[in-house]
């Protein structure tokens, strides 16, 4: 058995989870970097071992059939015989298809694909990993839902799915945490992939306006959601079981003032009702 602690990342191949593998590895995780083709995270784990922290890529593909997640897990635990932390990262919208519509024009091929991938990627690899965090009587399980778990139009399959993401870790929650288990999930808002420059200051870019975004005026980086996904994996936060962490730039906030909310009403205003 490995006496480092194991986490499993998936998606880590994507922004979000690029920077929760950098964090965890930093925190002295070793880290199983997973993603739907190995050459998605080779260079994840090379980057990690090269810095003398231990890692090892894996292909897992979430939507893939339970049977087949549970194999790759099974062949992880073998090798570490240990897992402590799950990181549900891999996601996306219908916009990775290009298929980006409000419902009413929306193919159910594409709903049951961002259905399978979100929510049901999520419980699957949920399912395999229980299986050893029940006997070890440990485990960390950190779910990527969205703001989209609040309603966003256009992706209405997207934030079904994200909502059930959130009532699904909180009924897990209330299952197990008699065995030292606990369930979160990290909502991120707008991030984006640029990186603050020297001075801290984001690109320009990286600009929103308010009723765009958030209160900050900025969009979020991939690193503060890793961060938080970091601080729910360690022992700081041992008493916290059953959130949702906004990570959002206070975007769920609403709207910053009556200007902006009068423009909103103006646009809304032009909709044939
Ligand atoms: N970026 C944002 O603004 C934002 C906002 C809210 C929520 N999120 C959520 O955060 C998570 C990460 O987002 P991101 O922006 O880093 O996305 P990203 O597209 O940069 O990375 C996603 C990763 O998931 C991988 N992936 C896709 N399908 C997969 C599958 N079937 N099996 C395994 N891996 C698969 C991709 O290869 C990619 O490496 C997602 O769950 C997303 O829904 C992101």
């Amino acid at each position: 058995m490995f006496e480092q602690r194991v986490a499993l990342v998936t998606g880590a191949g994507g922004g979000i989870g690029l920077a929760t593998c950098r964090t965890l590895a930093r925190d002295g995780f070793y880290v199983v970097v997973t993603d739907i083709t190995l050459e998605r995270v080779k260079s994840v784990a090379d980057e990690l071992n090269d810095a003398g922290m231990g890692a090892m890529p894996l292909q897992l593909d979430v939507m893939s059939h339970a049977s087949e997640i549970a194999a790759v897990v099974d062949g992880v635990f073998a090798h570490t015989g240990r897992i402590d932390v799950l990181v549900n990262n891999a996601g996306g919208s219908a916009a990775l298809l290009g298929k980006i519509t409000d419902f009413c024009e929306a193919e159910e091929a594409t709903w049951e694909w961002v259905l399978r991938l979100n929510l049901g990627g999520t419980m699957r690899c949920v399912h395999a990993v229980l299986k050893y965090m029940l006997p070890a009587r440990y485990g960390r399980i950190i779910n990527l839902a969205s703001i989209a778990a609040n309603g966003l139009p256009s992706r209405a399959d997207y934030s079904a799915a994200k909502a059930g993401i959130v009532g699904f870790s909180k009924a897990l929650a209330m299952e197990v945490g008699h065995a030292g288990i606990t369930v979160n999930c990290v909502s991120p808002g707008l991030i984006g992939r640029m990186r603050p420059d020297s001075s801290g200051r984001l690109p320009q870019e990286c600009a929103v306006r308010p009723t765009d975004g958030n209160w900050l005026g900025h969009t979020g980086v991939p690193m503060d959601v890793a961060e938080t996904i970091a601080f729910l994996a360690s022992e700081a936060a041992a008493y916290i079981t059953g959130v949702d962490i906004l990570v959002d730039g206070g975007r769920m906030l609403g709207p910053t003032s009556q200007m902006e909310r009068q423009e909103l009403y103006h646009k809304n205003a032009e909709v044939p009702k």
